[in-house]
């Protein structure tokens, strides 16, 4: 049994993160978030290309020296190829190649998307792996899927958003709100105190196992605009309920449509994953599917949710192990499906 030191890098989209992993043992997780982004109520592309060329190099020392381990230790240099910002992606992409040049070792490109569903093959004292095939839903403020996963890397698409991904659909609805970006963990602490029935939002009618939350962050517009009109204070005086309201929609629809995709595949293993996973309305309906619906359910922990590098280092260690390395005349793709 070998040992394996993998080096992870995470520059997708406006978090700058490293790792380090020995084998499926996470000894690092170093996140640099991006504060720059709020003034503006949305990542900037160009600004969060500038902020990952000054936070790299600091993150992966950190990394490195929290867990402990000289690069020249290093086994293999895991990074994020996409799907993400391009000009994001490129830092970490350039940094990787020429790390593994320089330390002639092997290069491993990862899919994001990949890395947030195999995020639960992290060795965790408490938790153990989902066993195949089980369902995935990948929620994040880029991506809304729900996935077949019968191996590492045999992963099948059975649904995904038709336009806004659930993460957007808090973010914007969090906007309309006057909260500042990202709204999504705000509309979730709000809606703690709030009545999910206060007020009702439409659930969107689209067929198959596919989402759409175009409309209801338009309805949520609407409805705003109109009770603003009547009362100038609605927002302030009903920011809770309104929260809450729109949680329990968004959690609807989700659970709907995973619901529909146990039923049609007869599996009940689900394992969820990206960064509206820590929705606490998401999680709770999910772990109430394993109480009343006999589902095995894998929820991450909260810091493996959202976007961070230890995640790309568990896909760079089963890469590793199978020798899937990529050439070093790689490139960053903005669009990366699988
Ligand atoms: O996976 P992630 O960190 O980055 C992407 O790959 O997009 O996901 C970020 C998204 C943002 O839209 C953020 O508002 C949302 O996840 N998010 C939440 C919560 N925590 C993060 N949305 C609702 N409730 C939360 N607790
Ligand atoms: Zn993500």
């Amino acid at each position: 049994n070998e040992t394996n030191y993998i080096l992870a890098i995470e520059s997708s989209c406006d978090d700058t993160s490293a790792a380090v992993l020995r084998n499926n043992n996470v000894l690092s997780n170093v996140v640099a978030s991006q504060k720059i982004h709020e003034e503006y109520g949305g990542v900037v592309p160009e600004l969060a290309s500038r902020a990952h060329q000054q936070n790299i190099v600091p993150v992966i020392n950190q990394a490195l020296a929290k867990a402990n381990i000289d690069k020249k230790q290093l086994s293999a240099i895991a990074f994020t190829r996409g799907p993400g910002l391009m000009g994001s992606l490129l830092v970490g992409t350039s940094f990787a190649k020429s790390m593994a040049l320089g330390l002639n070792i092997p290069l491993i490109e990862v899919n994001h998307m990949q890395a947030h569903i195999l995020a639960h093959f992290i060795q965790d004292k408490d938790m153990a792996p989902p066993k195949f095939p089980f369902l995935a839903l990948t929620i994040s403020g880029g991506h809304t899927q729900i996935l077949k996963v019968s191996d590492y890397f045999e992963m099948q698409v059975l649904g995904q958003t038709l336009d806004d991904a659930v993460g957007e659909a808090f973010d914007k609805s969090a906007k309309i709100l006057g909260l500042p970006y990202p709204g999504g963990p705000l509309v979730d602490t709000y809606a703690k105190d709030g009545n999910p029935l206060a007020f009702e939002f439409p659930i969107p009618k689209v067929n198959d196992l596919n989402f759409s939350f175009s409309g209801l962050k338009t309805s949520i517009l609407y409805f705003v605009q109109r009770k603003t009109k009547e009362n100038p204070n609605f927002i302030a005086e009903n920011l809770a309920d309104i929260c809450a309201a729109i949680q329990h929609t968004i959690v609807t629809i989700i659970m709907r449509k995973l619901k529909k995709s146990v039923k049609l595949t007869g599996i009940k293993t689900v394992a969820i994953g990206g960064g509206v996973s820590a929705n606490s309305g998401i999680r709770k309906a999910i772990l109430d599917a394993e109480t009343n619906l006999g589902w095995k359910v894998h929820i991450p922990k909260f810091e493996y949710c959202t976007d961070n590098a230890a995640m790309i280092g568990i896909v760079g260690y089963l890469k590793f192990k199978k020798r899937l390395f990529a050439e070093q005349d790689v490139t960053a793709k903005a669009r990366y499906t699988f």
